[in-house]
């Protein structure tokens, strides 16, 4: 079968590999239908993620057909169109059975080395890396899926591929990034990162009752997908200060919640931005944490950061004196998929949001290199890339 598979830093080569087959009684194989490029991927596309070796094969949005089925999945059928989970979770254990299931520890078989790096293990998640378990990912023709019987979900004839794709990941993501933000009646939602995951937040923002979502980054067209989908938008660009046009959007008391949909790559200017390049290229911080501290400074006196920006390891300069005197909540995680793909299934039925809004650019695998270049740096106006093998 064809696959997207990395070589190193800004090298993504589509190749032949062996197709996958049935290793345990609870796979699934998925004949790939169509999948995404994530901003994830590119954290791995830019060589920030360790534990990469060449040849892995990456993707972590896909969806598809089952085509076999191991003896212990009773809940699905050959033929089945699922989405599937980016995280990989057993249903069992301590942490699947409190709805964790991105710290499922049944699926890392690398724990051991996850666990040096952040004191535990998560779960293991396909196609990123050996540190969350070396998965094959779904950038390709076919993927094995373990415990097929808990993640992947069966997709109504009714909706395309294109609506469903995102139950894999951003639009889960988006939205759980909203929940922790346990929004009030009245309440405004800062938003950093007008990405995809910045787009799925900013509408779970409203579907979960948000007065008010004023969205942060620098690209226009980015920023007017934010404004259609009824945020107020701030171009980092633009204003000496986002935190004072916070202050003045908020009365001087700053937002209820702030989400922080950048993570570890965050571009910006001044002092802070060169810092922060300096540290990570002499390797003496691995991530740059921009919006992180304008969130933790610019959100209100009690109020909750939530973080589904990826992080991988150390930051620095994170005024940690903010969040404790001024009473701060963090919320943060990978997203615990499997616990919104039925709930958001039925906000898709019903009308509430059709996640394929964001999809600008649609491509086959075979362009995965291209598609690449093209994702990272938002040529032709690109937000969401799609691929089909
Ligand atoms: N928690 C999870 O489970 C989960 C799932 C999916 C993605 N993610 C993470 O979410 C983040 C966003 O993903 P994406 O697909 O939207 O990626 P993306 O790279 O397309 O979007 C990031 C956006 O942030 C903007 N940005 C950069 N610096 C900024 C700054 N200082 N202030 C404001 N905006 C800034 C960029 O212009 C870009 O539009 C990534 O870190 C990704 O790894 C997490
Ligand atoms: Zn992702
Ligand atoms: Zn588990």
């Amino acid at each position: 079968m064809k696959a997207i598979c990395w070589y190193g830093k800004h090298d993504m080569r589509v190749e032949e590999v062996s197709d996958p087959k049935i290793l345990n009684p609870r796979d699934a194989i998925v004949r790939v239908t169509l999948t995404a490029i994530c901003g994830s991927d590119l954290h791995l596309y830019n060589g920030f993620v360790p534990t990469m070796e060449k040849g892995d094969i990456l993707g972590h949005e896909f969806m598809g057909e089952i085509v076999e089925l191991g003896s212990a999945v009773k809940n699905l059928n050959v033929g089945d169109r699922v989405v599937v989970p980016f995280c990989i979770s057993c249903g069992a254990c301590f942490f699947c059975q409190k709805g964790l299931f991105s710290l499922c520890e049944n699926s890392n078989p690398n724990a051991v080395e996850a666990a040096m790096l952040w004191g535990h293990s998560p779960a293991g998640l396909f196609g990123y890396s050996h540190l969350t378990g070396g998965y094959a990912g779904g950038q390709a023709q076919f993927v094995r899926v373990p415990f097929a019987d808990v993640g992947p979900i069966k997709i109504p004839q009714s909706l395309t591929d294109e609506q469903a794709l995102f139950l894999s990941d951003i639009f889960p993501t988006g939205y759980m990034a909203a929940e922790n933000c346990n929004i009030q009646p009245g309440d405004t939602v800062a938003v950093w990162g007008c990405g995809p995951v910045g787009q799925m937040a900013i509408r779970s923002a409203f579907l979960l009752g948000a007065q008010r979502v004023i969205a942060i980054d620098s690209v226009p067209e980015r920023l007017r997908m934010a404004e259609k989908g009824g945020a107020e938008t701030i171009d980092y660009d633009e204003v000496d200060s986002v935190l004072d046009v916070l202050k003045d959007k908020t009365g001087g008391r700053g937002p209820d919640s702030c989400i922080d949909a950048v993570g570890m790559e965050a571009d910006g200017h001044g002092v802070q931005y060169r810092y922060d390049r300096a540290k990570q290229a002499l390797m003496l911080e691995t991530d740059r944490p921009i919006a992180l501290r304008q969130a933790f400074l610019a959100c209100r006196n009690g109020g909750t950061v939530s973080v589904p920006g990826v992080y991988g390891g150390l930051i620095d300069k994170v005024p940690f004196g903010a969040v404790m005197n001024r009473s701060i909540t963090i919320k943060t995680g990978q997203t615990h998929v499997q616990r919104y793909t039925r709930p958001l299934l039925e906000r898709i039925q019903n009308g509430d949001i059709d996640p394929s809004f964001v999809i600008t650019h649609r491509l086959q695998l075979d362009d995965a290199p291209e598609a690449y270049e093209i994702f990272k740096h938002k040529q032709d106006d690109c937000i969401k890339v799609v691929l089909t093998p």
